[in-house]
C-alpha cells in the first residue's frame, strides 16, 4: 500500500432504496461530509463515498408493488438519495449503485475468489429467517416465540440450499485485531458489544439465496444470488476499482485509498462490519480499514426509532420547507444536538429552539451586529488599519480562538461533532460578551477611533476564524460570512489561516452593503 500520509478515505453506508430517504439517513451522511470537509480543509486528499444498496427479496417486493421492473424501480429511487445529497451539500466524490456493471463484476470476482480459498463453501441452510431484514438465526438467537432479535416480526422457517462463509474460522483473527486496537471499533459502547458477541462464538454465515433472482448472480453456480452483505460490504472496495479496474491507473485509486480511515455507520450494522467485513477482508488478504465508527439512532421521544418500517420518518426536505430553513441549518442541527455515538431525541421544539438560539441569536447576531457598526462608522465599510491597540480583553479573546482551536480539531480528529461546535461557539459567545463590554457606540460618540478600529479589527477576525472553522459543518453560510466581510481571497479561508492576524500583517476588511440575513429566526406562528 502506498504513503497514506495525505489521503483520507471517509465512507458513509449505502443506503436500501426501499423508501424515500429520511432524517435518519441524512444524519450519517452529514457527518461523513463533515469530516470528508474538515479534512479537505486541512489538506488532506479525500474520497468520501455512499451510494445505493440495491439488491435483495425487499428491493424485488417493492418493485413488484409498484408494477415496475427492479432496474427502473432502483433508477427513480436511487436518485432520490443523490437529489437530497445534493440540497443538503454532500459532497461525495463517489455514489456508488450496487447495480453497477462495474460492482457487480467484483462481487462475483470475490465470491469466486472466496470459494476458490476454501473459505467459502456449499451446504444445506435450514433454520428461520427474517425476511424485513433478510437475515438468518438460529433458533437461540430468535425469541422463544420465533420472532426476529432485530426487528421483532415474525420468522418464517426456510430449508434452501445455500453458500455458507466460513466466519467461524476468523473469530481469534478478530479477537486478537479488538485486543490490539480497542479504537478499531468505536465508540467503546460498540467496540464492548462486538468483542463479547464475538466471544459467544461465531457461526458460519450463508450467503448465497435460491429463492429470488435479483442480485448479482453467483458465477459459477447460477442459480444462486449473492447474499446482500458480500455485495454491500464490498462496496467500499469496488468503488475504488479493487477487482474491476482495467488499468493500472484505474487501480491507482486502490491503493491510493484502502484502507478506509473510517466507515460511518449506524449501530444496528456495526455487527456486518466490524466482524464479516473484517473476516471478508482478511480473508482476501487486504489491509483492514482503521477504524469503524457506530452512531446512535435518532429517536422520537417515546424512544421509538424513526424508521421507514415503522412509518414516523421526517423528510429533511419537508423540514427545509415547512420552517423555512437552510440545509446548513439542518445540518448544523443535527450535529450539534445529538452526541454522536448516542441515541438522541428528535423533537420539533429542539429543532427551533437550537436554530434560534445557537444560529439566529448568538452566530447571526455576532455577523449582523458587527457589519452594522462598521458600516454605520466607516462611510465606505473599509476596515483598514495599521495598528491595534490589544488590551487585555482582546489578548484573552485572541487566546480563546487559538485554543478553540486547538480543541476543535482534537475534538473532530475523535469524530466528535458536538462538542468541537461547542468549542467554536465558546468563541462566538465570548464575542458577543465583548461587544456588551467595550460598547463600540461610546467608543465612536467618544472619538476614541483608534480603540474603535481596534474593536472591530478584532471582531472581524474572529468572526473569519469562526467562518473558516465552520466550513466543514456549514459551508454556505461560511462563504456569505465571507463575502459579507469582503473576504475573496482563498488564503484567508484557510485552517492555517484562522488566527487573529496582529499588526505585523493585518487584514483589510470591506464590508459589503447588502445585508442577507444568514438565519432568520424560524416563528412558531407561521408554521403550518
Ligand atoms: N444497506 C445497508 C447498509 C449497507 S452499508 C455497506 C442499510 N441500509 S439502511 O438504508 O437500512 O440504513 C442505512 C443507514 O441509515 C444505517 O447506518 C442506519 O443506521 C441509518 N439510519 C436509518 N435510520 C436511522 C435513524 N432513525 N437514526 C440514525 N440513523 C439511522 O442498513
Amino acid at each position: 500500500m502506498s504513503d497514506k500520509k495525505n489521503t483520507f478515505y471517509v465512507t458513509a453506508p449505502i443506503y436500501y432504496p426501499s423508501g424515500d430517504p429520511h432524517l435518519g439517513h441524512a444524519y450519517c451522511s452529514i457527518a461523513a461530509d463533515v469530516i470528508a470537509r474538515y479534512k479537505r480543509l486541512l489538506g488532506f486528499d479525500v474520497m468520501l463515498l455512499t451510494g445505493t444498496d440495491e439488491h435483495g427479496q425487499k428491493i424485488e417486493n417493492m418493485a413488484n408493488k409498484e408494477g415496475v421492473i427492479p432496474e427502473e424501480y432502483v433508477d427513480g429511487m436511487s436518485q432520490k438519495f443523490k437529489d437530497l445529497w445534493k440540497v443538503l451539500d454532500i459532497s461525495y466524490d463517489k455514489f456508488i449503485r450496487t447495480t453497477d456493471s462495474y460492482h457487480k463484476e467484483s462481487v462475483g470476482k470475490i465470491f469466486t475468489k472466496l470459494y476458490e480459498k476454501g473459505d467459502i463453501y456449499k451446504s444445506y441452510y435450514k433454520g428461520l429467517y427474517c425476511e424485513p431484514c433478510e437475515a438468518f438465526f438460529t433458533k437461540t438467537k430468535a425469541k422463544v416465540d420465533c420472532l426476529c432479535p432485530d426487528c421483532g416480526r415474525e420468522l418464517k422457517y426456510t430449508e434452501e440450499e445455500a453458500y455458507f462463509f466460513k466466519l467461524s474460522k476468523y473469530a481469534d483473527k478478530i479477537l486478537k485485531l479488538y485486543e490490539e486496537n480497542p479504537l478499531f471499533v468505536r465508540p467503546a459502547s460498540c467496540f464492548n458489544e462486538m468483542k463479547k458477541f464475538v466471544e459467544a462464538g461465531l457461526e458460519d454465515i450463508c450467503v448465497s439465496r435460491t429463492t429470488f433472482s435479483w442480485g448479482v448472480k453467483v458465477p459459477f453456480d447460477k442459480k444462486h444470488v449473492v447474499y446482500v452483505w458480500i455485495d454491500a460490504l464490498s462496496n467500499y472496495i469496488t468503488a475504488l476499482g479493487y477487482e474491476n479496474a482495467k488499468s493500472k491507473e484505474e487501480l491507482s485509486n486502490f491503493y491510493k485509498f484502502w484502507p478506509a480511515d473510517v466507515h460511518f455507520v449506524g449501530k444496528e450494522i456495526m455487527r456486518f462490519h466490524a466482524i464479516i467485513w473484517v473476516a471478508i477482508l482478511i480473508a482476501l488478504d487486504l489491509p483492514l480499514p482503521k477504524c469503524i465508527f457506530g452512531h446512535g439512532w435518532l429517536l422520537f421521544k417515546d424512544g421509538t426509532k424513526m424508521s421507514k418500517s415503522k412509518g414516523n420518518v421526517i423528510s429533511p426536505l419537508d423540514l427545509i420547507n415547512k420552517y423555512a430553513v437552510s440545509a446548513d441549518a439542518v445540518r448544523y442541527f443535527l450535529l450539534r444536538e445529538f452526541p454522536f455515538g448516542n441515541d438522541g431525541n428528535f423533537s420539533f421544539d429542539s429543532f427551533v429552539n437550537r436554530i434560534n438560539s445557537d444560529l439566529a441569536n448568538d452566530l447571526g447576531n455576532l455577523v449582523s451586529r458587527t457589519t452594522s457598526m462598521i458600516l454605520k462608522y466607516k462611510s465606505d465599510g473599509v476596515l483598514n488599519l495599521e495598528n491595534l491597540l490589544l488590551g487585555i480583553d482582546e489578548k484573552e479573546l485572541i487566546s480563546t480562538v487559538s485554543k478553540a482551536k486547538n480543541t476543535y480539531q482534537n475534538l473532530l480528529d475523535s469524530f466528535k461533532f458536538s462538542e468541537s461546535l461547542s468549542a467554536i461557539w465558546s468563541v462566538v459567545l465570548q464575542a458577543n460578551r465583548y461587544i456588551e463590554k467595550v460598547t463600540p457606540w461610546k467608543l465612536y460618540s467618544s472619538k476614541n477611533i483608534e480603540k474603535l478600529d481596534t474593536v472591530l479589527y478584532i471582531l472581524c477576525e474572529l468572526i473569519r476564524c469562526v467562518a473558516v472553522l465552520l466550513i466543514p459543518f456549514i459551508p454556505t453560510t461560511s462563504e456569505k460570512i465571507f463575502s459579507q466581510i469582503g473576504i475573496s481571497s482563498k488564503g484567508l479561508k484557510t485552517f492555517s489561516s484562522a488566527k487573529v492576524y496582529d499588526s505585523e500583517n493585518l487584514v483589510k476588511y470591506k464590508i459589503c452593503r447588502e445585508k442577507e440575513i444568514l438565519f432568520p429566526r424560524i416563528d412558531l406562528k407561521s408554521v403550518d
